[in-house]
């Protein structure tokens, strides 16, 4: 069933409680893909209802960020939704997620500042906004969210042990297509040329893995091979960052120790694509 409003989806949610039904939730903006789907099938697997919500969440772009041309596809993602047996789909508009005079916003501190936070400002100040919101409308017992954005994962999960919120936070594997392109909204915006440059960042994170197995542990070193493989494919028009960090605190390291996670943020063509990879 698709619910565009807040307040019906809240009573909705009072009578699924009612019932003593758990909620598994699985927040995203759309254009879905196996990666979601991956998510929605974990929360069908956990819970006894699953909620997919699908926002483009305005607050979360910046100015010349890719709001307006996000792909967006709501029958295509409906379909797919009733497919996978989702309960409820929630849509909520702008204008009632965020209706004029709205001053309130979370922010989470510290792991916001390195990797994508360095270079997006205000991005997870929006994300962690919304899925308050969301997590308040919906007031699921488990959140399902993909390991591909993996300092959205971390910063979520801390904001809801910081605040005491009720409920837990899933991460699930990054899903990719064959040749290891994680799965993205994003590589639509892909040209076909540019969509086989796009495996430059799997490529150079399993280089890095590789290269650390045989005994590399010097970041630099390591950043070293990562950038080689990289600008090895012709469209790729800049690396962002590459950055060896700690998995729970984010914060870079200069000598890699497993577990480590090996991030970056790649532009193939104009398209901005993150991956990641655990050491
Ligand atoms: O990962 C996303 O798609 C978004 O950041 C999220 C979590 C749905 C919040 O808008």
């Amino acid at each position: 069933m698709l619910i565009k409003d807040i307040n019906r989806m809240k009573e909705v949610i009072k009578g699924v409680k009612k019932e003593g039904k758990t909620i598994g939730f699985v927040p995203t903006m759309g254009y879905l893909h196996e990666g979601h789907l991956s998510l929605i099938r974990c929360s069908k697997r956990d819970n006894d209802i699953t909620v997919v919500s699908i926002f483009v969440n305005p607050i979360q772009f910046g100015q010349n960020e890719d709001l307006d041309r996000y792909p967006r596809d709501l029958e295509r993602d409906e379909k797919l939704c009733r497919q996978e047996g989702v309960d409820y789909i929630f849509v909520p508009s702008a204008e009632q997620m965020y209706p004029e005079g709205f001053s309130t916003y979370v922010q989470v501190e510290e792991l916001t500042g390195g990797l994508c936070g360095a270079f997006r400002p205000g991005h997870f100040k929006g994300v962690t906004t919304v899925v308050t919101k969301l997590f308040n409308i919906v007031q699921p017992d488990r959140a399902y969210f993909g390991e591909k954005d993996y300092q959205q994962l971390a910063v979520v999960k801390k904001m809801v042990k910081d605040l005491n919120m009720n409920l837990e936070v899933v991460g699930c594997p990054i899903v990719r297509e064959k040749d290891g392109l994680a799965m993205s909204s994003r590589n639509k915006y892909l040209s076909p040329k540019e969509r086989e440059s796009a495996v430059a960042l799997y490529k150079a994170l399993v280089r890095a893995k590789e290269s650390f197995e045989k005994g590399i542990n010097s970041v630099e070193e390591l950043k070293k091979i990562m950038e080689e493989t990289i600008i090895s494919y012709p469209e790729v028009n800049e690396i962002q960052y590459i950055e060896i960090v700690d998995p729970d605190t984010l914060k870079p390291k200069n000598v890699a120790e497993e577990g480590d996670v090996v991030a970056l943020a790649v532009f193939v063509g104009n398209t901005r694509l993150i991956d990641n990879i655990r050491l």
